[in-house]
């Protein structure tokens, strides 16, 4: 295998996994255009030797923003209608990590996360707690009617009742420094209060420059049982795999022991991506060692949930 670790950077976005998306040829263009144009953003960002923190926050930003995800503007509702977000980030350069759990109105919970890690000595605040910081932060918050808003505005091109949809970055910057960074609404008609894998470092969300950056996506409740993310980074670091390697050593973990349900993304220390799910559809893109762009909905290593 070439190693090409030194001088390129690499980076993956995914979009979630799980779910359908509507048969109109018109919503799988508008959904692979929008990965398309977020990798070109994450490219400019680290071809210019910006950090792979800065590359993920912005990634994680832009698909919070968009209603075709279940993130930031895009989420879905709890069973009181309530958008309660989750989301986390991790610095593999300094072990470094934020998240929020269960935040309303909040516009980005991917910049709240990311204040947690550099302002205050915690890594996860939640609820009112994490509200509060919010406003002494002045980050944007916004109504939620603006979330209800989202659904409406995407009702055409995705599945009204998409429970699935989060979204991640991972990417390893010039400098060899890797970050991934996670957000989501949870389920669809979740209780109050539930919190996914997404906010839990080592279960949806893990960075380690020793090892890996990883991001996952699908069914919160297997990925806190599995503690996927930081067990992929453990494959790479103590076991010598690469990211392909480790993730399909993953998925089997996840399918057979587990009987889980869902996805995640890889990029390994020497900046090598890999991409795999359990369900049909993924939506995903990476840009490997500085190269052309591969964005897909299906293509990745799979292995079917029985
Ligand atoms: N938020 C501080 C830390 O991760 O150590
Ligand atoms: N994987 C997102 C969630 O279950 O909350």
């Amino acid at each position: 295998m070439i190693k090409k670790s030194k001088e390129s950077f690499s980076l993956a976005i995914h979009g979630g996994a799980g779910g359908t998306i509507k048969k109109a040829r018109e919503s799988e263009t508008v959904v692979k255009q929008t990965l398309h144009d977020i990798l070109e953003r994450g490219r400019t960002i680290l071809a210019r030797g910006g950090s792979s923190i800065d590359a993920v926050t912005s990634c994680v930003g832009m698909l919070e923003d968009c209603p075709l995800f279940n993130a930031g503007y895009g989420a879905v509702s709890n069973s009181a209608g309530q958008y309660e977000l989750d989301a986390a980030i991790m610095d593999g350069k300094t072990l470094k990590a934020g998240a929020v759990a269960a935040v309303l109105n909040v516009k980005n919970p991917v910049d709240l996360a990311r204040l947690v890690m550099e302002k205050t000595p915690h890594i996860l605040l939640s609820g009112k707690g994490a509200i509060a910081f919010a406003k002494m932060q002045n980050v944007p918050m916004v109504t939620q009617k603006y979330f209800k808003d989202a659904q409406e505005k995407a009702s055409s091109l995705i599945d009204k009742n998409k429970k699935h949809g989060t979204v991640g970055a991972v990417a390893r910057d010039l400098k060899g420094n890797l970050a991934a960074a996670t957000s989501t609404g949870g389920w669809g008609a979740k209780m109050p209060g539930r919190i996914g894998d997404s906010p839990l470092i080592g279960a949806g969300n893990f960075a380690n420059n020793d090892s890996g950056a990883i991001s996952c996506t699908g069914i919160g409740e297997h990925f806190i049982r599995t503690v996927l993310a930081g067990y992929i980074g453990f494959l790479i670091e103590r076991e010598n795999m690469d990211a392909s390697e480790a993730a399909m050593a993953a998925l089997i973990r996840l399918t057979e022991k587990f009987k889980g349900e869902g996805g995640f993304i890889v990029v390994d220390k020497n900046g090598y991506i890999a991409a795999a799910q359990t369900t049909k559809i993924m939506r995903c893109g990476w840009i490997e060692h500085g190269g052309e762009i591969h964005v897909t909905l299906q293509e990745t290593l799979r292995i079917p949930k029985t």
